[in-house]
């Protein structure tokens, strides 16, 4: 076989409209600290961690140097069955000892998208094991991601990516409702009915929405609700967690505990895909009886053991270097820094002050994607979200002179494509 469109390259982008990729691919080629090199030489400071996941920054050699003795020792072996690896079980034992929800079991997985699918899965068989088959409607929010997998396709909240496969739920029986209006969710709850409904899932600090944080007290609300009706309630921790929100998961700073909560990125800081789900339980305990069920899940992949070295390598240096505390601390400086943007011409809002992340909203005649551009023009990588937002979210590793350097970036751009007079926002 050959490639027979010459030029056009064979791989198939991800969220791409591909005729706009041909010919303007950044192709990164290289990573240290919160710098990336591109092939035609350009570095770039990633201000957007890649997909929020660099939290310990690129390019460490220790987690390379553990990836590889693992790999001579065992790439491999999964966990079916009495079957397991040794180092997907110290990981499991360690992520329970940081998880923010007591005396939890740990199912892992390859990504978000993999965690999403089995916690909502697990919702449902939950409730077919507690003789109650009725309760099968996921809940979530609107403007809410939870990967792209069919399950996370049917449950988001952003309406792009749910658009254009027929029907209104890929998978069937899921429901949106309002992103940070208790008495919204409360009255979606009494129409759907609670005895219909299997799980709520919200993710602590809405992250591809546009960098929402939560309403104060929206949370500790929405898991009284959810226990009030019997309803699982799961939080989205695929990016707070990992110290991301400032701490090791955001579920400790907001003061709440997840029946089930979904980790990845953050684990290894994408060093290899690995992801999990921490399951609370009132959940496991019914498996793990005399006579129990089986919750048929498992992926050839779930705990790989190369993949959990490289988590227990992450975990190693973000306990070592306090990198939690240094996300936490460097919250406010990127907030200060974007301070003078909220009262920019072109900026809607600002969005910055809780988790070392922000979302820069721009109003509707501003092109973010041209921002962004801009911003990768001069130095800095900066992404538009949906609902015309700029992302913000370096690693932890980052200086405080670098953090006014991407303020200062963004505010040039904005300021630049704001003046262009034929600037139409598109939102992406
Ligand atoms: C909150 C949240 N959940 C799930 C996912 C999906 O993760 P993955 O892309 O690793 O499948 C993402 C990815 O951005 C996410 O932000």
């Amino acid at each position: 076989m050959t490639n027979s469109s010459p030029g056009i390259p064979a791989l198939w982008s991800g969220q791409a409209h591909m005729p706009s990729v041909l010919g303007r691919q950044l192709v990164i080629v290289e990573g240290t600290g919160a710098y990336v090199t591109t092939s035609a030489g350009q570095t770039l400071l990633d201000a957007t961690s890649g997909l929020w996941h660099a939290n310990i920054g690129h390019g460490r050699t220790e987690i390379a140097d553990a990836v590889a003795a693992q790999i001579r020792k065992l790439e491999t072996y999964h966990v079916f069955g009495r079957f397991a690896n040794e180092v997907a079980l110290t990981l499991a034992e360690r992520l329970v000892k940081l998880a923010p929800v007591d005396n939890a079991k740990v199912i892992m997985t390859s990504g978000g998208s993999d965690s999403a699918d089995l916690a909502f899965k697990l919702a449902r068989r939950h409730w077919q094991v507690q003789g109650r088959p009725d309760k099968r409607i996921i809940l979530s929010r609107e403007r809410s991601y939870h990967g792209l997998h069919a399950f996370g396709t049917s449950v988001t909240g952003i309406e792009f990516n749910r658009e254009g496969y027929g029907g209104p739920s890929l998978v069937p029986e899921t429901r949106r409702v309002p992103t940070h209006d208790l008495d919204g969710i409360a009255a979606v709850v009494a129409e759907v009915g609670a005895e219909n409904i299997a799980a709520i899932v919200a993710e602590p600090i809405m992250g591809t929405g546009g960098v929402i944080p939560p309403a104060p007290g929206f949370l500790p609300g929405l898991q009284k609700l959810a226990n009030d009706n019997d309803i699982l309630f799961i939080a989205d921790e695929v990016i707070t967690g990992f110290g991301r929100a400032g701490a090791m998961f955001a579920c400790e700073r907001f003061g709440v505990q997840p029946d089930m909560v979904l980790m990845a990125k953050g684990l290894t800081s994408g060093y290899l895909p690995l992801g999990g789900l921490l399951v609370a339980p009132g959940i496991w305990g019914r498996f793990y009886r005399e006579n129990a069920p089986v919750f048929r899940h498992g992926l050839t992949y779930s705990g790989h053991a190369t993949a959990s070295v490289a988590a227990h390598a992450n975990i190693d240096i973000l306990e070592k270097e306090f990198l939690v505390e240094r996300s936490a601390a460097l919250e406010s400086v990127l907030h200060d820094a974007l301070s003078s943007l909220s009262s920019a011409s072109g900026v809607r809002e600002v969005r910055s002050g809780v988790g070392f992340m922000a979302g820069v909203e721009l109003d509707e005649g501003v092109n973010g994607e041209a921002v962004s551009e801009h911003c990768i023009d001069a130095g800095v990588i900066i992404r538009c979200l949906p609902g015309n937002t700029m992302q913000i979210c370096p690693p932890f590793i980052v200086t405080e002179d670098e953090i006014d350097r991407i303020a200062e970036t963004l505010t040039t751009a904005i300021e630049t494509v704001n003046a262009r007079p034929t600037a139409a926002a598109r939102g992406v």
